[in-house]
């Protein structure tokens, strides 16, 4: 199916299962005749891959919040600018495993208020926000359990402890009231075949 592009962001607490759910979305749409581009931030695009190391590694007090903000923001733009608009110019659809929303939460809220040099930036340097964001909600001790269980060198953020994520989850369902035009929330506590099914159910009726 051709068309105009669709952007759908999936966001939530580390371990809630979006990596997992983008997975099995990007199968159920194209077995449904769509054209799927699969990405993900930090990264989706070689430079910003790059960037995505100097991030996600290393002790969490590496890098200020304020230069979080730039990092994150500058992978960003070589994402949307190499991967996401011309997908989405070419008529896909770009299932992205979080975007800005994120650095609205990690970066915003987690060491004092920068939510508006998130945005200030963001309307500078991005401008774009999902068509459709699939929020997965998630009790945090289980979804970091979840995330510590994979054993990654990529625990920055995983080190900061399940205060960090209590705090992100509240924070992403305030987020999915003050955007809910384009936020659905899904219950992430259910199994794995059930979430699925709630996401694809939602992301259809938006797409017909
Ligand atoms: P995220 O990308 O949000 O960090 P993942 O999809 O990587 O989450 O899931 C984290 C871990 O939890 C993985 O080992 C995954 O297999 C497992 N998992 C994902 N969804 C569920 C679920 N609904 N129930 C139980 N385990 C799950
Ligand atoms: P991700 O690979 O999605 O990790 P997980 O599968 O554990 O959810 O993201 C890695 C970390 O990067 C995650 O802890 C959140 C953080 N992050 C930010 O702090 N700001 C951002 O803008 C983005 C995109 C991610």
């Amino acid at each position: 199916m051709s068309g105009i592009g669709r952007f759908i962001t999936f966001e939530g607490i580390d371990g809630s299962g979006k990596s997992t759910q983008i997975h099995r979305l990007a199968e159920t749409l194209r077995n449904a005749g769509h054209n799927v581009v699969l990405t993900r931030e930090p990264g989706g695009s070689p430079g910003a891959e790059d960037i995505r190391k100097l991030v996600l590694e290393g002790d969490p007090d590496r890098w200020s919040a304020e230069t979080e903000i730039l990092l994150f923001t500058a992978a960003r733009r070589d994402h949307l600018e190499r991967t996401i608009l011309p997908a989405l110019a070419a008529g896909k659809i770009v299932l992205c495993d979080r975007f800005a929303d994120s650095t609205r939460m990690y970066q915003g809220l987690s060491r004092g208020d920068l939510r508006a040099i998130v945005d200030q930036l963001h309307s500078l340097m991005i401008g774009r926000e999902p068509d459709l964001t699939i929020l997965i909600d998630m009790d945090p001790a289980t979804g970091l359990s979840r995330a510590k269980s994979r054993q990654t060198a990529e625990e920055r953020f995983e080190d900061f402890g399940q205060g960090l994520q209590e705090q992100m989850r509240k924070g992403f369902l305030d987020l999915s009231r003050q955007y809910a035009d384009r936020f659905r929330v899904i219950d992430g506590a259910q199994d794995i075949d059930d979430v699925a099914s709630d996401i694809a159910r939602t992301v259809l009726a938006e797409l017909a």
